[in-house]
């Protein structure tokens, strides 16, 4: 798999970070600092050879949209997804949470197709709408798809918060969920290990979109980096970083900005998800 370049993904939180503060400081549902985020992410996906296409929604009165990038071929009978959520909280523009996860993911996705990946399964993304208002988009994406449509949905990987400023390295325990998976838990483990850094799992239950793929009976996982909890002192051992601070002290703040971001954490992460999905596609 690729070691994607860190720079490149923090171009992309550059670019989210400017949209943000043209756009009242944030980037959340309903507001055109979301509008111009899609349009982002959305045109870097047409120009580098996606089918992309935007569904919408609506959730407390504002139009909601998923973007959801196909990269053509693979074994259509199976499918690969991985995905973030695009949306910020309206108090901050959320570059940590979550477009850390959204930059790691269009940073692969590009890379995919620079690389010109002829993968044996079929590889999508998702990128979410109004997950900070109860996981709107996913859950909206998921329902719309018929059963048999679900059933060709192999394995759902989620990246929600990568690049937290005390990181910690976390994967989704796949015993946290009801259809978490073993086999992408281990996968995960196995990214990290290869770059020798150790991880701890977590039971990150229903707070982020992969929750949305487990209801409707598709095996996930994903990594994180950690929110409000504070790092303890077996973690700082571990991971350096401070001891008793949050792995995130400007989670779903105005202080989310491109400072909020630990460049080492981003890198690892990202480079993770690259990992793990050559690995499931058979790239
Ligand atoms: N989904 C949470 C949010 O956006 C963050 C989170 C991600 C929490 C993953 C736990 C696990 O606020
Ligand atoms: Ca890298
Ligand atoms: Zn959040
Ligand atoms: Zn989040
Ligand atoms: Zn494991």
């Amino acid at each position: 798999a690729p070691d994607i370049p860190v720079a490149s993904v923090q171009a992309h939180l550059a670019e989210f970070q400017r949209i943000a503060t043209a756009n009242g400081g944030n980037r959340a549902h309903g507001r055109p600092g979301y509008q111009a985020s899609l349009n982002y992410v959305k045109s870097k996906l047409d120009a580098a050879g996606y089918q992309t296409r935007i569904q919408q929604f609506t959730s407390s009165g504002a139009t909601g949209y998923n973007l959801i990038a196909d990269w053509p071929g693979g074994d259509a009978n199976n499918v690969i997804m991985a995905g973030g959520h695009l949306d910020s909280v309206s108090r901050g523009p959320g570059i940590n949470d979550n477009g850390s996860g959204s930059a790691g993911l269009l940073e692969v996705a590009l890379t995919v197709a620079r690389q010109n990946v002829k993968p044996q399964k079929h590889l999508r993304f998702g990128w979410w709408g109004a997950e900070e208002l109860g996981l709107v988009g996913s859950t909206f994406y998921v329902n719309s798809l018929s059963s048999a449509q679900r059933g060709l949905i192999k394995g759902y990987v989620n990246f929600d918060m990568t690049g937290s400023p005390n990181p910690g390295y976390f994967v989704y325990s796949a015993s946290g969920q009801p259809t978490g998976s073993k086999a992408i838990e281990d996968l995960l483990e196995a990214g990290f290990a290869g770059k020798s850094v150790q991880t701890e799992l977590t039971s990150v239950g229903g707070r982020s979109d992969h929750a949305a793929f487990a209801r409707a009976g598709i095996p996930v996982g994903g990594t994180f980096s950690g929110a409000e909890v504070r790092k303890t002192a077996a973690q700082a051992q571990k991971w350096g970083g401070q001891s008793g601070v949050a792995f995130d002290r400007c989670y779903h703040q105005a202080c989310d900005t491109t400072s909020n971001i630990n460049a080492t954490s981003l890198d690892r992460h990202t480079d993770v998800i690259a990992y793990a999905l050559y690995s499931l596609i058979g790239a």
